[in-house]
C-alpha cells in the first residue's frame, strides 16, 4: 500500500463484536492495543495490563475478523531486554490468539529482543515517539521529538527497526514534519497517531473515534460519532420503558 501511495487505515478493537463491525466496514488493520488497559479495564495507564489479558482480547478480535490484518500489542515488561523471555511471550501471543503480528514499544534498547522475535518468524511492528508504557520513566504524555537530540535518536531508532526487519513503525505524538521526514526515509510503512498527515497510515483508539469518552479530547483526535450520547439516551429510554411496563409488549412476549 505504501508503494502504491494508498494510505493505511487502522483502528483499535478489543472484542469480537467491534472487530466484526470494523472488519465488515473495510478497515485495513485492527490493532489490539494495550490501550485496552485504559478503555476496557479502567486502569490509569497501560502499565497495568498483563499478557494473559492481552491474549484474551486479541483472541476475541481474531474471532471477529475475516479480512483485516490483526496486530496485538505486547504489554509492559514482556519485551524489555531479555530476548529469550521476549520470544517466549511473543510465541504465546501468536499461538494462543492467531494474530498476524505483534507490536512492541522501544528502540535500540530492545534491539536484541526484536531480532530474536523476527528471527523466529514473528512479524514485528515497532512503536516509537511517545511510548505510553514508559510513563513512569518520563512522567508525561507530552509531544516527543521536539528537541534535536531526541529527533535524531528517533530517526536512528526507526532506521534500526527497519534494518532489523520490522514490517512497520507506529509513530505517536511527534511533530508532523519529523514524521513526514521519517516516512520518506524508510521503505516500511509508518502509522501515525498525533503525527500529522505525512505518515503512511493513521491509527486511533475506537472509543475515542466513536465519541464514547468525552473526557478525552486531545488536539490530534477527530470524533466520527457521538456514541456516549446515543448510548446514554438509549439506556434512559430502556429504563423508562421497563419502569412504565412499556417493555416488553405482547409481540415481545411468548
Ligand atoms: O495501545 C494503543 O491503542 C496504541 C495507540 C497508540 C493506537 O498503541
Amino acid at each position: 500500500m505504501k508503494q502504491n501511495s494508498e494510505k493505511i487505515s487502522v483502528l483499535t478493537a478489543y472484542d469480537y463484536t467491534t472487530a466484526r463491525i470494523l472488519d465488515g466496514a473495510g478497515i485495513d488493520v485492527i490493532l489490539v492495543g494495550d490501550s485496552a488497559s485504559n478503555t476496557m479495564v479502567g486502569n490509569p495507564t497501560t502499565v497495568g495490563i498483563t499478557l494473559d489479558q492481552m491474549i484474551y482480547y486479541s483472541k476475541s478480535v481474531v474471532n471477529g475478523t475475516k479480512k483485516a490484518l490483526v496486530i496485538a500489542d505486547m504489554p509492559f515488561g514482556t519485551v524489555s531486554g531479555n530476548p529469550i523471555k521476549s520470544l517466549e511471550a511473543s510465541i504465546r501471543m501468536m499461538q494462543e490468539t492467531g494474530v498476524d503480528a505483534i507490536k512492541v514499544e522501544g528502540g535500540a534498547e530492545i534491539k536484541e529482543d526484536v531480532k530474536k522475535i523476527i528471527d523466529a518468524g514473528i512479524p514485528v511492528m515497532a512503536h516509537l515517539g511517545l511510548m505510553p508504557q514508559s510513563i513512569n520513566k518520563y512522567g508525561t504524555y507530552a509531544i516527543r521529538g521536539k528537541e534535536e537530540a531526541e529527533a535524531k535518536k528517533l530517526i536512528e531508532d526507526c532506521l534500526l527497526m527497519e534494518e532489523l526487519g520490522a514490517f512497520g513503525i507506529l509513530l505517536e505524538k511527534i511533530p508532523a514534519k519529523l514524521a513526514t521526514e521519517i516516512s520518506e526515509k524508510i521503505a516500511i510503512p509508518t502509522i501515525g497517531i498525533g503525527a500529522g498527515v505525512g505518515t503512511d497510515g493513521q491509527v486511533l483508539v475506537i472509543q475515542d473515534v466513536m465519541g464514547m469518552n468525552k473526557d478525552f479530547s486531545p488536539k490530534f483526535l477527530r470524533c466520527y460519532a457521538d456514541l456516549q450520547t446515543i448510548m446514554t439516551e438509549a439506556t434512559q429510554h430502556y429504563i423508562s420503558d421497563v419502569k412504565s411496563q412499556n417493555f416488553p409488549n405482547e409481540n415481545e412476549s411468548y
